[in-house]
């Protein structure tokens, strides 16, 4: 059972701005969160409070039932993938994928062959057991960021996060890394929290949405009771926008024809 709580999580940074008010929020375990909201609404500075890459001001963040405000990144046993992932271009895709359980310490140090087991397990997760013996540069877009969530997943996180992951992908790769996304989920079923300002990824992929908009959460639901029942004027417009633009450009296309 990995729950994660915010518990009444405020960020201030130093020069004031409130970045989250006061975040109450439960990712239930096993559970697809994502959270979403415009550009600059706090997603991603709650998603590193919880990573403990960023301080939390005020309030409490449990994983697991244990407060972590305290805890170092790496002592969280949390995976995250980011928007600019970096994988090292000198090493093969074998070496990216392991290089975070080589470089492990103390308890947490695997043995060769365990750390063999993982690397075989992800890549074969992921496709990319053809590809271990190339490096990034001989990847494609879709590729290199499937090494980048395999590379949070040999950890076997307790929890996975993941920042705009697909973001500097076209759409068609977008779309499939989409599926795919949540194909892994749903065979891992790793507690996550996904971050987008994307309102058609979030409904696609989430089994609950948490809008956010200036620091405060909105509205957490299904996908599909946030559309049908907004909790307020915020919701409604944010998550009907990308719909309706849909239909205006369908509209028009009729109109031209
Ligand atoms: N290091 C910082 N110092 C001061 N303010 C910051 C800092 N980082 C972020 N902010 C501010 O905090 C607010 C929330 O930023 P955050 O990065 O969490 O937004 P976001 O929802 O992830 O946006 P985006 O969709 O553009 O990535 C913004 O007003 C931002 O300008
Ligand atoms: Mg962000």
């Amino acid at each position: 059972m990995v729950e994660v709580k915010f518990e009444n999580v405020t960020k201030k940074y130093d020069d004031g701005t409130v970045a989250v008010n006061k975040l109450n929020l439960t990712v239930h375990d096993g559970e697809f969160l994502v959270l979403v909201g415009p550009s600059g609404c706090g997603k991603s500075t709650s998603l590193r409070m919880l990573a403990g890459l960023e301080d939390v001001t005020e309030g409490q963040i449990t994983i697991d039932g244990n407060v972590v405000n305290d805890l170092a990144p790496g002592a969280r046993d949390v995976g995250m993938v980011f928007q600019g992932y970096a994988l090292y271009p000198h090493m093969t895709v074998s070496e990216n994928l392991s290089f975070g359980l080589r470089m492990a310490k103390g308890d947490d140090k695997l043995s060769k062959d365990e750390i063999q087991v993982r690397i075989d397990d992800a890549a074969s997760l992921l496709g990319l057991t053809e590809q271990l013996d190339k490096k990034p540069k001989e990847l494609s877009g879709g590729q290199r960021q499937r090494v980048a969530l395999g590379r949070a997943l040999v950890r076997r996180p307790k929890v996975l996060l993941m920042d705009e992951p697909l973001s500097n992908l076209d759409a068609d790769l977008r779309n499939q890394m989409r599926t795919e996304i949540r194909r892994l989920h749903d065979e891992l079923g790793t507690t996550t929290v996904y971050v987008t300002h994307d309102q058609i990824e979030a409904m696609t992929l989430a089994d609950r949405i948490a809008i956010m908009d200036g620091g405060e959460l909105q509205q957490h639901a299904p996908p599909l009771t946030a559309y049908n029942e907004p909790a307020n004027d915020f919701v409604k417009g944010f998550l009907c926008k990308h719909i309706d633009e849909i239909v205006e450009t369908a509209n028009n296309i009729f109109q031209q024809e």
